[in-house]
């Protein structure tokens, strides 16, 4: 008999390591997850839907919360439903602060508000935002919260400085979503 696949929700934010986000599902794929990845309207300025949609073979929620849709299904509440674990990667500074303040203003963040599915979030960004007193205030009340955080890595920065910072190694990513599944 197969084995059924478990359903990850893999949340994809403007930051610029959403190139590896591509290898992170193809990844993810390849150990038998099925993968439905939900886009922020910034992150589309950075890689196309179409992109995640050939490597996911799913459609891509692109996060307009009042775009036409072809069911009758309220997107986010739907999708919360479905998703054994929701991991962002890579999550911005911004988006860390939307869900540790509660904010609700496109798909991503309402319907991890709305889901009681296991939250991971491997965060990406400039080495002074993230020592930054406010997204590191972000970061411990997500994890009092219960949200598995995969922590970033020490490394050469997109703006060209050495730091922590860089979003951790897909295989670091794989192995915690496994650890958690
Ligand atoms: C080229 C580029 C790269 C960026 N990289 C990052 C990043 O790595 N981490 C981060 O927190 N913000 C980064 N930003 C800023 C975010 O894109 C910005 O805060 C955006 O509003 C985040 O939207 P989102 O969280 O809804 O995807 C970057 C912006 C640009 C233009």
């Amino acid at each position: 008999m197969k084995k059924e696949q478990k359903n990850i929700i893999l949340g994809v934010t403007a930051s610029i390591a959403i190139y590896k986000s591509c290898d992170l599902v193809r990844k993810l794929r390849e150990r038998g997850f099925a993968v439905t990845v939900v886009m922020t309207k910034e992150a589309q300025e950075l890689v196309k839907p179409i992109v995640f949609q050939s490597l996911s073979a799913n459609r891509v929620y692109t996060g307009g919360l009042f775009d036409a849709q072809d069911s009758w299904d309220i997107e986010h509440v739907s999708l919360a439903e479905k998703a054994e674990l929701i991991l962002i990667a890579p999550a911005t500074a911004n988006i860390i602060a939307k869900l540790a303040a509660g904010i609700c203003d496109d798909l991503l963040s309402c319907l991890v508000c709305a889901s009681t599915a296991k939250v991971l979030i491997a965060p990406a960004m400039n080495a002074n935002m993230y020592k930054n007193k406010i997204t590191q205030g972000n970061i411990a009340k997500l994890k009092a919260c219960g949200y598995g955080l995969i922590p970033p890595r020490e490394g050469l920065l997109a703006c060209g400085v050495k730091g922590v910072g860089c979003l951790a190694e897909v295989e670091t990513i794989v192995a915690a979503v496994k650890k958690l599944l």
